[in-house]
């Protein structure tokens, strides 16, 4: 079970309202991509998610309790540059974040722990298709292969909603497609609930189950933190035409107008 609801939730900075009256349930394994312009408030969401930060009104639920106001190993986060620890491998990043997770208190394990915990950072690396790179240090990965080394890190703490902040943003094409479908198999596999945000409509209809444009619609010209961005447009992403250019395409040009 992971269920998020968001109850008139609200997220301000001083006197400038980032986001206003939020409503939506997601409801445990659903993947849902985010989209809107620069600057209204797709990150600071994910944040709210993540617990990092909290919100000024209303509600953010996980299974009807409030999100915790920190970071646990229920939530895991790739931004779309990430930052590996440059002086340790592919294998001991995956395995650090490991045991952190698993030994807060103790900080360090030893023997026969640290045995397993290797196993499953290899197991993971291997998921993520970085088996033949257990001992490269990241400078010696391609931007893809770190990309795949951050899921690695978020997904050894076995989380069960993963935040993508435009993972795959600075990727070139034929390696982006390569990514979303190692997302998907993640998702699938984990049985994950997804919310990811990107620049590309395409991506977003392609990956998600259901797609939200975040949008202010409310301007005033001369206070423009007056008013915050509102989840405008919540559209199911049908199984069936997934895939179906025609119809994504159509939905891609109705939403870039919205987007202006
Ligand atoms: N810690 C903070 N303190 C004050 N204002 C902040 C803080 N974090 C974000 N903001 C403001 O909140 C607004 C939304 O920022 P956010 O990073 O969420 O936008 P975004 O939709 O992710 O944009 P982009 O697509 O460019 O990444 C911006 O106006 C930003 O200046
Ligand atoms: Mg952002």
């Amino acid at each position: 079970m992971a269920t998020i609801e968001l109850k008139n939730l609200w997220k301000e900075y001083g006197p400038e309202v980032v986001l206003e009256r939020l409503n939506a349930r997601v409801e445990s394994g659903e993947f849902v991509t985010i989209v809107g312009a620069s600057g209204c408030g797709k990150t600071t969401f994910l944040k709210m998610l993540l617990g990092t930060e909290s919100p000024t009104r209303g509600q953010l639920l996980l299974d009807d309790k409030p999100i915790p106001a920190e970071p646990d190993a229920t939530r895991g986060i790739v931004f779309q540059r990430y930052s590996v620890l440059p002086h340790l491998t592919a294998e001991e990043n995956v395995m650090l974040s490991g045991e952190l997770t698993a030994n807060r208190f103790w900080g360090r394990t030893f023997g026969a722990k640290r045995h397993e915990l290797r196993a499953a950072a290899r197991k993971m690396l291997e998921d993520v298709g970085l088996e033949a790179a257990f001992d490269k240090y990241p400078d010696e990965l391609s931007g893809g292969m770190q990309q795949r080394l951050a899921l690695a890190q978020t997904l050894i703490k076995k989380p069960r909603i993963l935040l993508l902040d435009e993972p795959f943003g600075a990727l070139d094409p034929g390696i982006r497609k390569d990514m979303h479908a190692l997302v998907l198999k993640l998702w699938k596999e984990q049985g994950l609930t997804v919310f990811m945000i990107t620049h590309d409509l395409d991506e977003g209809f392609y990956l998600g189950t259901r797609l939200w444009v975040f949008d202010k619609n409310r301007l005033d010209p001369q206070a423009p933190g007056a008013y915050g961005a509102r989840i405008t447009y919540d559209l199911p992403v049908g199984k069936d035409d997934r895939g179906t250019l025609d119809d994504i395409s159509h939905r891609v040009d109705s939403t870039a107008r919205v987007l202006g």
